[in-house]
């Protein structure tokens, strides 16, 4: 049998009008009349008082640079040397946030979030870095955290998201010194004793594997260096001994019931496939591929293999040093964007990386590639290898295209995609019991991405830079739904 365009045309018309004689949620008859049996059932449900939230950071949606006493950060010059940054992009006025933030706690408010994950710029509560406080660079966080607590919103605070005072780096090589560990430790000690009163959840750093691996060893984001081995694993030291200091110091100067944590981009390791040979193998690759950061965090040690690799170019470190790197923790957060697929080998540690073949389905971001059971493996394996009680996502999400249509809306299905498979392993994660306490998605709104500068967008708000208007896309409204149900739709 043949079809013309015409019969096909029809039959596509048809299961359109099919679909609309399923009867719409809300218009009529019972609410649940059309959902799935599994969603009316109750499947897909995240255990009660999941922490629904979203996240953004200083730097990307703040603005206001030179305002009320805050000096340049590293980011400041990087953007500000040509050729860094996509188009030239800077974070000078980025999301406008710094005088829009009462706006944007109303968009988390209609979304229906309970929490927020923002972070606070160092150069704006220490300009020099060290030395004297700016009360008035502390008071915008003030401001913040007032109006997010009287909108029922609970803020959550990371205190180092990438935006180190430029002053720390010109004098002291930034993370290249054990004095920024300690400055970083007495800016956080500082900013927690004067919020911990509203603030319970403090992150130390966001993304050790991000802002020392792209900064300082491959010089792609700011301070833009490309140190070699020796000199790197020094700095990776420092970061870490920087947390560690950093909890200390947060420990001995916020109120008793203070909670801390750090979110850290884990490499995910997803074993190639779900057999106890490869799960095995993925476990192990867990902590190996983490040594530098998370596993030293966790353990206080550095992994046999790691030194054994690093050789002559292994960082100098003594046992004080670990203790203070692996104080205990309140929680654990982890960023999860794409899984890194492990197989089982014959080798001496254990497991191979599976390289993703050029086809594999990627963000516009070219790193971001999409495998929802990242927020299945990452948890699991923090909970299975250091017996984590309290774990977070504190980021996840996805770039997209992002075009407004002609009813200046955007549906971005390809987001709503990508959040729905990643939110359903992530119920799996909670069904087998691994302690998933609450999730961020990355971002409440599009805001600067670093050297990508305004390009890639992330946000479930659509932001038009010109205006500063935000408008929530289709991702918006999932994502409200899905906090309404506590559960997946
Ligand atoms: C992780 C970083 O913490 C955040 O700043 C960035 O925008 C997202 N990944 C997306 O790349």
């Amino acid at each position: 049998m043949k079809f013309s365009r015409r019969d096909f045309a029809k039959i596509i018309g048809t299961a359109a009008l099919g679909a609309s004689t399923i009867p719409a949620l809300g218009a009529g008859g019972k609410e649940t009349e059309g959902l799935s049996n599994a969603l009316q059932n109750g499947t897909g449900k995240f255990p009660d008082g999941f922490l629904w939230g979203s996240a953004t950071a200083s730097y990307q949606v703040e603005g206001a640079v030179a305002e009320d006493g805050r000096k340049p950060s590293i980011w400041d010059t990087f953007s500000h040397t040509p050729g860094k940054t996509v188009e030239g992009a800077t974070g000078d006025v980025a999301n406008d946030h710094y005088h829009r933030y009462k706006e944007d706690v109303q968009l988390m408010k209609s979304l229906g979030v309970k929490t927020y994950r923002f972070s606070i710029a160092w150069p704006r509560v220490f300009p020099d870095g060290t030395g004297q406080p700016n009360p008035k660079g502390l008071d915008f966080y003030n401001r913040l955290v007032d109006e997010l607590l009287k909108n029922g919103i609970e803020p959550f605070a990371t205190l180092y998201h990438w935006d180190l005072p430029q002053v720390m780096q010109d004098k002291y090589g930034g993370w290249e010194s054990r004095t920024t560990s300690e400055a970083f430790a007495n800016y956080a000690g500082y900013t927690a004793e004067k919020l911990s009163d509203r603030v319970k959840h403090f992150f130390t750093i966001n993304e050790f594997g991000a802002f020392m691996e792209v900064g300082y060893r491959w010089g792609v984001h700011a301070p833009g260096l490309k140190l070699p081995p020796g000199r790197f694993n020094q700095a990776r030291h420092y970061a870490v001994l920087g947390h560690g200091l950093a909890v200390e110091a947060i420990r001995a100067k916020a109120k008793a019931d203070t909670r801390i944590g750090l979110a850290e981009n884990m490499t995910i390791c997803a074993p190639v496939i779900e057999t106890p040979e490869h799960v095995e193998a993925a476990t192990k690759a867990a902590r190996e591929l983490n040594a530098q950061y998370m596993t030293v965090i966790q353990e206080g040690k550095y992994t046999d293999l790691y030194l054994e690799n690093a050789g002559k170019d292994a960082p100098k470190f003594t046992d004080a040093e670990l203790k203070t790197i692996s104080s205990r923790l309140d929680f654990a957060g982890i960023n999860i964007y794409t899984p890194t697929y492990i197989r089982a080998d014959g080798s001496k540690q254990g497991f191979a990386v599976v390289p993703h073949p050029s086809s594999f389905p990627h963000a516009p971001s070219p790193w971001l590639f999409v495998g929802p059971e990242a927020l299945y493996w990452g948890p699991r394996h923090v909970h299975k290898l250091w017996g984590v009680k309290e774990i977070y996502i504190t980021e996840n999400g996805c770039s997209a295209a992002d075009v407004p249509a002609a009813d200046g809306k955007v549906y971005d299905t390809d987001r709503v995609t990508y959040l729905r498979n990643y939110l359903a392993q992530l119920q799996r994660a909670t069904v087998d019991g691994v302690p998933v306490k609450g999730y961020f998605l990355w971002s409440l709104m599009d805001n600067f991405e670093w050297a990508d500068g305004y390009t890639n967008r992330f946000g479930i708000h659509y932001v038009d830079y010109k205006t500063q208007k935000r408008t929530p896309k289709l991702s918006a409204e999932f994502y409200k739904a899905v906090i309404a149900r506590n559960g997946l739709v």
